[in-house]
């Protein structure tokens, strides 16, 4: 993947998730661009699904990682950006398979639905995994944008 930061945002459900996503992040050698929030205070997910939108669209990240209660409010956000291809994963497969098919650049994760184990598992893959590219793939996700 490209040696830009990883960006990383969340709302106050997924604060604690972010945090342990940011460590492992920094373990795996990766700089991390840490768009908010930054507690337990409620807050508003659409904010942070534009942010992202925004750090993603100006090329200050290639990849993000979003994560809210469920991570489907704030990937409803960041979507709404035709730069945008963030994707909802529950394990490394559909990880796997949003980055080999869909060329996912935000890997969205519901903090209230997966376990920490798999939330790295996920954030892993979707790193390691590259667009399975090819006449198909690119002719859909072309379509996307
Ligand atoms: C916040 O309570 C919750 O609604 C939010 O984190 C998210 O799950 C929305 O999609």
């Amino acid at each position: 993947m490209p040696a830009t930061p990883v960006a990383i945002a969340s709302d106050h459900a997924g604060v604690a998730l972010k945090g342990a996503l940011i460590e492992e992040l920094r373990a795996l050698g990766h700089e991390v661009l840490d768009l908010g929030t930054e507690g337990p205070g409620s807050v508003d997910y659409p904010d942070f699904g534009q942010a992202m939108a925004e750090t993603i669209a100006a090329g200050r990240a290639a990849r993000g990682v979003i994560v809210c209660g469920t991570g489907i409010g704030i990937s409803i956000a960041a979507n709404r950006h035709p730069k945008v291809r963030a994707a909802v994963c529950h394990d490394a497969t559909s990880t796997r398979l949003a980055r080999e098919h869909n060329d996912a650049n935000v890997l969205a994760l519901g903090a209230r639905l997966i376990g920490v184990e798999v939330a790295k598992e996920c954030l892993k893959t979707f790193l390691e995994t590259d667009f399975a590219g090819g006449e198909r793939h690119e002719r859909r996700v072309a379509k996307l944008g």
